[in-house]
């Protein structure tokens, strides 16, 4: 029996094998899920990149800045499954204006839509799952530490922040209905998004050294580990929670 045996689980935010998103997909599947994916712009490549689970998964269209595909997701997802008792939030963006060492100059609009994308979309995401889980469940997003400030992450850095603040908010106002909402930080991995950032070879550079249990910036099973565990009912008294899975970086002074 698998820690996720039953349960209906839609991930977001798969892009490539090497995608947070496909890991925890992944492992879902491995622990029992049945899952639903949903993928943004390049959805002949994420159903390519789907047929690598372990079992097929539906792909449905979902562009959070998109009111319609929003509005229409639970519509679309009930096609699939009865309910959903997990929604598992990997999705960011920032224009690079946005990120690299251009903090003082990047224009509303760029800010903007980082926050639209990386922040506000976990509140969407959400509130578009909510007709499936009248049972309650489990709502899981991608963080990256935000309690400082860090070199070239920049205004996604501030989504970030947000973000965190974001889930507490969701945390209060879903708990009523038995929905528990948490974050999972994760150290920098090699994805997409991370190459899209300019200068993030200095995260790779330093984590590793800094990490008291070592860093690979290619495994992406450690933050799915977390999300699946906290997607289970393991964690059933546990809300508003930024679960750190960063070899320890967050907690050393360095
Ligand atoms: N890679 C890292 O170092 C790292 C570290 C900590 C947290 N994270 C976070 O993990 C999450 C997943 O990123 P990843 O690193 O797996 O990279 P990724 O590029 O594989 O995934 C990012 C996803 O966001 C999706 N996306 C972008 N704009 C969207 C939109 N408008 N609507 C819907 N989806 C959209 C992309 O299609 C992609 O699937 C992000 O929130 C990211 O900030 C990443």
């Amino acid at each position: 029996m698998g820690i996720l045996e039953g349960k209906r689980i839609l991930v977001t935010g798969v892009l490539t094998d090497a995608s947070i998103a496909f890991s925890v997909a992944k492992l879902a599947q491995q622990e029992g899920a049945t899952v639903v994916l949903t993928g943004f712009g390049r959805l002949s490549l994420v159903e390519r990149i789907a047929k690598r689970l372990p079992e097929p998964a539906p792909v449905l269209e979902l562009d959070v800045q998109n009111t319609d595909h929003l509005d229409t997701l639970a519509d679309r997802v009930g096609e699939h499954v009865e309910g959903l008792d997990g929604v598992v939030h990997s999705i960011g963006f920032a224009p690079q204006t946005a990120m690299g060492g251009n903090f003082l100059n990047t224009s509303w609009d760029d800010v903007a839509t980082a926050l639209q994308v990386s922040t506000y979309s976990f509140k969407s995401l959400a509130v578009a799952c909510l007709p499936l889980m009248k049972e309650g469940g489990a709502v899981v997003g991608l963080d990256f530490d935000a309690s400082k400030a860090w070199p070239v992450y920049d205004w996604m850095g501030v989504a970030k922040a947000g973000l965190e603040s974001c889930s507490r908010y969701l945390a209060r106002d879903l708990g009523k209905q038995n929905i528990r909402v948490n974050l999972v930080a994760a150290g920098p991995l090699r994805t997409m998004a991370a190459k899209s950032i300019p200068g993030f070879k200095e995260f790779e550079d330093s984590w590793p050294d800094k990490a008291p249990l070592g860093w690979d910036l290619s495994d992406t099973l450690p933050a799915a580990k977390a999300c699946v565990a906290l997607l289970s009912d393991w964690f059933p008294a546990t809300t508003g929670e930024i679960v750190h899975v960063d070899g320890g970086v967050h907690a050393i002074g360095a």
